[in-house]
């Protein structure tokens, strides 16, 4: 029989626990993460130049944020064509060298699936608005008559999660102003019919396409939204907003939602080894193991920490949550601290907490209150952001499951506070008058050296500007730094590996309400001292620490892996 090789052994699937269950996953937003044409925008053969790069940070596998065609009036979520690669960006045969580079580097690649909504770029939309009404090209979106006398008042007052109205009305091939559709993000957005089979199966045939070719597994973009049950006449935002998430809703986290992924699972289950997804739903948490179900996605985002201050109770008491619901599931919980939609970490435990608010978004709110002041008020306490950081992120490697770090905190970036109005291009700032100043300060390119038109980033001016301060944190300077915040990921990431061994852990207690402990199996602690008076180290070897700990204790905003035995 041939040996196995190499490629195989890198990516074999430990029979008793599949490679996802623990895995650390990077997030590349590919736009801003290596431009290698030099064009100011991130691409494909910049993903796959830096494969290297990758395999030094220690991740098991890389969650690309969508690359496809797309006129970028959100960031690339708004796809144009579900089965290519924005020129820009590279070609189908660039994406296919980035994902042997990767593979042979033993990283598995994650690809971001768009099914809510398409571009209004896309064939179909085109097609639809050409057809014109009562055209099966408009069943595949959710288009609407207009109310009032001459149909010129939207079919509801929704408003669209990105500012304004929800409904936008269209013109007809004619000339007259015709009929409206929904789009629940950008008007550049429209949202899909999923009760329009074609819809459907086109969805089936963008995860094949992709599998075929050989991607790990997908992120899916608001996955509790794709079904709803529209009503005649169209509830009002008022009623909508009245009314419980218990499966139900019209709008959002359907219970019939999951009949779409029992199908998605079907597909992906063809694939040896099995394709694998992750939720993007934003639902209460009692709800998340739907999502989470191995009939359905098979993992979801937990976002609870994200949405954390860097607080001992709180951090204790998502932990035990989120475990609890993860044993509901059957699926492994997953940990995120930062993604491309929210202020980065080191800038949010930088502010002063703000407090949990009904929905325990104290810390996310507070970034945002934050970037309105145009990163002046409150002051950032950039150092103790990033301590904080460090030790929160240790933490979170630290537990069992899967870790989602988004890049640039491994250099730990602060969020980008500076970014004029004339450079911005997210549709959230520009569609609340700037009320809401968006999510481009965590989407600036990535600084890889201390010099350069774009920091090494690439030739040319980045797409968003790289403030003077990025050049501090480059690749470049960090690599040298056994200090450096690079250092530390690596260093964790290498030892995590020998720290995943069960999935679960044991709280010990500390005496502290500002210290948390747990114990891994195979005699591994992790201390967090999210207070300010030092607390004595446990007994044990002190393997890898977020601040150093010569006095024998771990201090202020510090993690420690200690192994007891
Ligand atoms: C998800 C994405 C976000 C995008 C939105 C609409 O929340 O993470 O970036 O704007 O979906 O697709």
């Amino acid at each position: 029989m041939p040996s196995p090789s190499p490629l195989v052994d890198l990516l074999a699937d430990d029979v008793a626990a599949p490679w996802w269950r623990q895995a650390v996953v990077y997030q590349i937003y590919p736009r801003s993460f290596a431009d290698a044409d030099g064009d100011g925008l991130g691409d494909i053969p910049g993903v796959t130049s830096r494969a290297d790069y990758l395999a030094e940070l220690g991740v098991d596998a890389v969650w690309l944020s969508p690359f496809y065609p797309s006129a970028l009036a959100d960031g690339g979520y708004d796809v144009a064509d579900y089965r290519n690669v924005d020129p820009r960006l590279g070609t189908l045969a660039e994406f296919d060298e980035m994902l042997a580079a990767l593979h042979a580097r033993g990283i598995r690649v994650v690809v971001d699936i768009v099914p809510n909504h398409t571009s209004d770029d896309h064939a179909w939309f085109q097609e639809a608005l050409a057809a014109g009404p009562g055209s099966a090209a408009r069943e595949r979106y959710i288009f609407r008559d207009g109310t009032g006398p001459d149909a010129s008042t939207p079919p509801a007052d929704w408003e669209s999660l990105f500012g304004g109205p929800g409904w936008r009305q269209v013109t007809e091939a004619d000339g007259t102003p015709g009929q409206w559709y929904l789009h629940t993000f950008a008007p550049e957005q429209p949202d899909l019919n999923w009760d329009n089979p074609e819809v459907r199966a086109d969805f089936e045939k963008t995860l094949r396409f992709w599998s075929d070719r050989g991607v790990d597994g997908f992120r899916i973009d608001v996955a509790h939204m794709l079904t709803k049950d529209l009503p005649d006449p169209l509830p009002s935002q008022a009623e909508i907003d009245a009314l419980p998430f218990d499966g139900k809703h019209p709008l959002v986290d359907r219970d019939d939602v999951h009949e779409v992924y029992a199908a998605w699972r079907a597909i992906f289950d063809e694939y040896d080894p099995p394709r694998t997804a992750v939720a993007e739903a934003w639902v209460a948490s009692d709800r998340v193991p739907l999502y989470a179900s191995p009939s359905s996605l098979g993992q979801a985002f937990n976002f609870d920490l994200l949405q954390s201050d860097f607080d001992a109770a709180e951090f204790r008491d998502v932990v035990t949550h989120n475990l609890e619901l993860a044993s509901r599931s059957g699926s492994s919980s997953t940990w995120v601290l930062s993604n491309h939609d929210v202020v980065r970490h080191a800038t949010r435990y930088g502010l002063p907490p703000l407090g949990r608010d009904s929905r325990g978004r104290g810390a996310v709110k507070q970034g945002s209150a934050w970037l309105r002041t145009g990163g002046t008020d409150p002051e950032l306490d950039r150092e103790g952001g990033l301590r904080r950081a460090r030790a929160a992120t240790m933490f979170l490697l630290g537990l069992p499951g899967s870790a989602y770090l988004y890049q640039g905190e491994e250099l730990g970036l602060h969020e980008v506070a500076e970014i004029p109005a004339v450079e911005r291009q997210d549709p959230s700032f520009f569609r609340t008058g700037g009320d809401d100043m968006g999510r481009d300060g965590c989407r600036v390119p990535l600084p890889w050296t201390t010099d350069g038109e774009s920091l090494g980033f690439g030739s040319a001016h980045a797409h968003l500007p790289q403030p003077a301060w990025f050049a501090a944190s480059a690749v470049e300077v960090q690599e040298s730094d056994p200090q450096s915040t690079l250092s530390l990921y690596r260093a964790a990431l290498a030892l995590r590996e020998r720290l995943q061994t069960s999935e679960s852990l044991e709280w010990v207690e500390t005496g502290r309400d500002d210290v948390l402990h747990f114990r891994r199996e195979g005699g591994w602690s992790v201390v967090t001292n999210f207070g300010t008076e030092p607390f004595a180290l446990p007994a044990g070897d002190v393997v890898l620490s977020s601040s150093p700990t010569d006095d024998g204790s771990v201090g202020a905003a510090t993690t420690v892996w200690v192994r007891t035995i």
